[in-house]
């Protein structure tokens, strides 16, 4: 039997029939009163449990209703823009077969062999490469509200934002200050913007390894959402890199998130890109990028304490199963999220928080 079986997001289908009908499960909702407990304070909120789940998993306000059921406390509704943004084509999601990715060293490209499916959920990864759709705002941002009305006492729901690049460096930032002050109109607990995303062109992805452009959209944004907690999304990066993006964006921020998903070459057996021509380099998350996740978290917390900052570290990268979640808060984190990890294994909640 393969992992696909108890997926909630089936990467068989597209993104907007998993939008429309998902999350597919089939059992009953297990009974969260006999987990464990450790109540922290999310900025004013009191939150159950350091766990969630980041942008990518909720597709909309269905699946954060549902992950919440599953005993997972933070719950960051996938990333919106200003403007409705069609999905890249299916597939959008194939299996890696891929070692433990060594953060210093890593590999030009992994392979999706055609047909092929793991049978260990906690060693599961994949490539994901999905553009960062949107919905038109008026229906994200009822849906938004609607998901941070719905939630279970315990948790919080954060809505992550990106701007859409239009031509100028200008416009780029206002349009970050717009996402963001729309997202705070919903009633979220915060907003995440993400600079890291592997997935897109004109330079949207990378904008993280840019410290003045950080800089420059962090500063506008946190002066128009002012007591609104912003966070910031990140990729993988560690030592003068890190360093220099914790030092230039420190101040505008609450809380710094990583990693997102490493951008590599991925193809076939044959060498084919595997998710097809055009879109040769994708996102690759789960198990394997587990190592490079720790790695990122350890050199974050001593930067923090270095800086003497007080921003909040919200870590994810390979989460799969209980070992993987305390090795992240063991290397400094504050809250830890799991993507594929949750979307392969529902009641991996449960499992951590036995
Ligand atoms: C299906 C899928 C969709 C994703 N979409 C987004 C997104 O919209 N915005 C974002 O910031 N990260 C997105 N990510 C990246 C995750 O938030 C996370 O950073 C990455 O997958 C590493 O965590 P993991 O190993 O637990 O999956 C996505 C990941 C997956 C698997």
């Amino acid at each position: 039997m393969g992992v696909k079986e108890f997926a909630t997001y089936d990467i068989d289908k597209d993104y907007y029939e998993n939008f429309e009908n998902g999350p597919k499960f089939s059992g009953n909702f297990p009974n969260l009163g006999s987990l464990k407990k450790e109540s922290f304070d999310f900025f004013g909120k009191s939150i159950d449990f350091p766990l969630g789940i980041p942008a990518g998993l909720l597709l909309n306000s269905r699946w954060i209703d549902f992950y919440s059921k599953m005993g997972f406390s933070l719950l960051v509704y996938k990333t919106v823009r200003t403007r409705k943004h069609p999905s890249h084509p299916h597939p959008n999601c194939l299996f890696v077969k891929s070692e433990m990715l060594d953060p210093f060293n890593l590999p030009y490209q992994l392979v999706a062999p055609v047909g092929y499916e793991p049978s260990s959920v906690r060693e599961v990864t994949i490539t994901n490469s999905f553009g960062m759709p949107s919905m038109d705002p008026d229906w994200w941002q009822e849906d938004m509200e609607k998901a941070t009305i719905a939630v279970r006492e315990g948790c919080a729901v954060l809505g992550s934002g990106v701007g859409t690049y239009q031509g100028t460096r200008w416009e780029l930032i206002r349009d970050f200050v717009t996402v963001a002050s729309m997202i705070k109109e919903t009633g979220v607990s915060a907003v995440i913007l993400n600079l890291s995303c592997p997935n897109v062109g004109d330079g949207e992805g990378l904008i993280y390894t840019d410290s003045e452009l950080s800089k420059d959209i962090l500063r506008e944004v946190k002066k128009a959402i002012r007591d609104m907690p912003l966070i910031v999304k990140v990729g993988f990066m560690f030592g003068k890199p890190l360093y220099e993006f914790v030092r230039s964006v420190a101040k505008y921020v609450e809380g710094i998130s990583g990693i997102n998903s490493i951008q590599t070459r991925v193809v076939t057996e044959e060498g084919l890109p595997a998710l097809g021509k055009g879109r040769e380099k994708s996102g690759v998350c789960g198990w394997a990028i587990r190592e490079c996740a720790k790695l990122f978290t350890k050199e974050l917390y001593s930067i923090r304490q270095k800086l003497k900052a007080e921003f909040l570290i919200m870590s994810c990268g390979g989460v799969t199963d209980s070992n993987s979640f305390y090795d992240l808060i063991e290397s400094g984190a504050d809250v830890v999220l799991s993507c594929t990890g949750a979307m392969f294994n529902p009641f991996l909640a449960l499992e951590i928080r036995k």
